[in-house]
């Protein structure tokens, strides 16, 4: 389905019926990137995913980007859906969303899943390369990225034309403003402590692009967390091990009211 919400157009899919669960797709991805939760998780929950702005099916970006502003679209989104507080689910980038969203909008937030993500901002040296790396997606395209990323979203390199497919969709100005956005991004680690709703952390033992630490750094300071790793999975856990990690989630939605 698609939707005008201010100015920016949105992709997304709404199905199920329980507590909302709603999926933050990463970078440079799509909602595809949840197509193995989309159908298991509707026979427990209003499973909600939608596209950033310039990926997928949504429409171009309407200037910069930030986190914050990324949390303020999925916000009209639920505004819209009417969905009251929700479970919401943040793969990498999307993570980085979900945590500029529970800042925002606590009130809307029943849980937290964080999936394969980080709470540090980039170092200077990452926010350079980002920048530069916009410059040249501006140049000549989403190739680029999308070279240089899709053999590190997965363990097993057989399924890189799958990631490679996925990232395809992906327009130069929704790359551009993302890569913008998070070399821009705060830190969000004070947040952690202060979460009041239940957290679950996971991700893949061989993830190349944000190491298991990151996840356990932020179990140990999330009170009551609980923390998954996931055997023979890189950075896109939720599709490389997809039936190891639906078991988990769902053991651990089974204990969100
Ligand atoms: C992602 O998967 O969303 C990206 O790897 C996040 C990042 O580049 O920091």
């Amino acid at each position: 389905m698609k939707i005008l919400l201010n100015g920016q157009t949105l992709a997304y899919t709404d199905d199920g019926q329980g507590i909302p669960l709603v999926f933050i797709h990463g970078f440079p991805l799509s909602r595809g990137a949840w197509k193995e939760q989309i159908r298991p998780f509707q026979d427990t929950h209003r499973v909600i995913t939608f596209d950033l702005p310039g990926f997928g099916e949504s429409g171009q970006p309407d200037g910069a980007m930030t986190m914050s502003r990324y949390a303020g679209i999925l916000k009209n989104l639920l505004d819209h859906l009417n969905t009251g507080p929700v479970i919401l689910a943040g793969h990498s980038m999307g993570g980085y969303i979900a945590l500029a969203f529970a800042r925002k909008y606590p009130e809307l937030l029943r849980a937290l899943a964080l999936v394969a993500t980080k709470t540090g901002p980039d170092t200077p040296d990452g926010a350079k390369g980002r920048l530069a790396t916009a410059g040249k997606v501006g140049e000549t395209g989403t190739g680029v990225v999308i070279e240089a990323m899709a053999p590190k979203m997965v363990a097993d390199q057989a399924l890189v034309p799958e990631v490679r497919k996925l990232m395809e969709s992906a327009s130069p100005a929704g790359v551009m403003e993302a890569l913008r956005g998070m070399a821009e991004r705060p830190d969000s680690t004070d947040l952690l402590p202060t979460l009041k709703v239940p957290v679950w952390i996971v991700s893949g033992d061989t993830d190349a692009l944000i190491p298991h630490a990151e996840s356990e750094r932020m179990a140990a300071v999330i009170p009551g967390s609980i923390l998954t790793l996931i055997p023979g999975a890189g950075h896109l856990v939720a599709i490389e091990q997809h039936a190891l990690f639906n078991a988990a989630f769902q053991v651990w939605l089974g204990t969100i009211r």
